[in-house]
């Protein structure tokens, strides 16, 4: 087992060139998206969504506005992470409603939950919240690099692209959501020579600190 985790770690890469005629079928995606899902994050809340752009237009569209990186447009599924544009008390309302049904839970006992939530984020300025909001997405794009390995699936983490641009070609600002990371995934062309690089990490040595 722990060798092939190390196996596949060390067998994914940042893929530069994907092949275009090789793409994920739906349960592959389907648990790629439930990884993402599943993936925890702070109180559990969840201020984020996952955006899935298949269509070729809308990728060529986006390519401008990701420094060329071909990854946009060749890779089988583009996964564009995002954070809630604002986080609203709605969010927790609707958190504590989900909770309360998934565990059958009375709302009332959750009063004191909610209500902790609610002054955590008073207490943060709009930029702090942002900030906190875009850590869990970073949490997510770690979780799902690592799922993709183990499912031998490429991808490439990308925050080479412009946020503004991405929101408005996307219309997330209509879904209340901002980008934050970019994930192509798919297979990759046997012509990326990145394949072929050694990995690049600093030794263990100087790398963990015991104590
Ligand atoms: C948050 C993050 C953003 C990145 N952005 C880009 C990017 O925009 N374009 C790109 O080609 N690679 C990008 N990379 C890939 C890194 O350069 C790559 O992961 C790193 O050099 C380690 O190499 P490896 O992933 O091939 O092992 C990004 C990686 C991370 C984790």
């Amino acid at each position: 087992m722990e060798k092939q985790i190390l196996n596949a770690l060390n067998a994914r890469y940042a893929t530069k060139r994907f092949d275009p005629e090789k793409k994920l079928s739906e349960s592959q995606l389907s648990t790629v998206l439930d990884a993402a899902r599943l993936t925890p994050t702070s109180y559990g809340l969840q201020l984020m969504k996952v955006v899935v752009v298949e269509a070729a237009e809308k990728r060529k569209a986006l390519l401008p506005y990701s420094f060329a990186q071909k990854q946009v447009v060749d890779a089988s599924h583009l996964l564009v992470l995002c954070r809630e544009k604002i986080a609203e008390p709605a969010h927790i309302e609707a958190y504590i409603t989900n909770i309360s049904t998934t565990r059958e839970i009375p709302e009332e006992n959750l009063e004191g939950f909610k209500k902790m939530m609610l002054g955590s984020i008073a207490d943060m300025s709009e930029e702090a919240i942002e900030i906190w909001m875009d850590k869990q997405v970073y949490i997510t794009l770690g979780n799902l690099l690592n799922i993709c390995a183990f499912m031998q699936i490429d991808s490439c983490p990308m925050e080479g692209f412009q946020v503004e641009a991405y929101n408005k070609e996307l219309g997330l600002d209509d879904l209340n959501l901002s980008a934050v990371l970019v994930l192509p995934i798919g297979y990759r062309s046997e012509n990326d020579a990145n394949a072929k690089h050694k990995k690049v990490r600093r030794s263990n040595e100087d790398f963990v600190v015991r104590m």
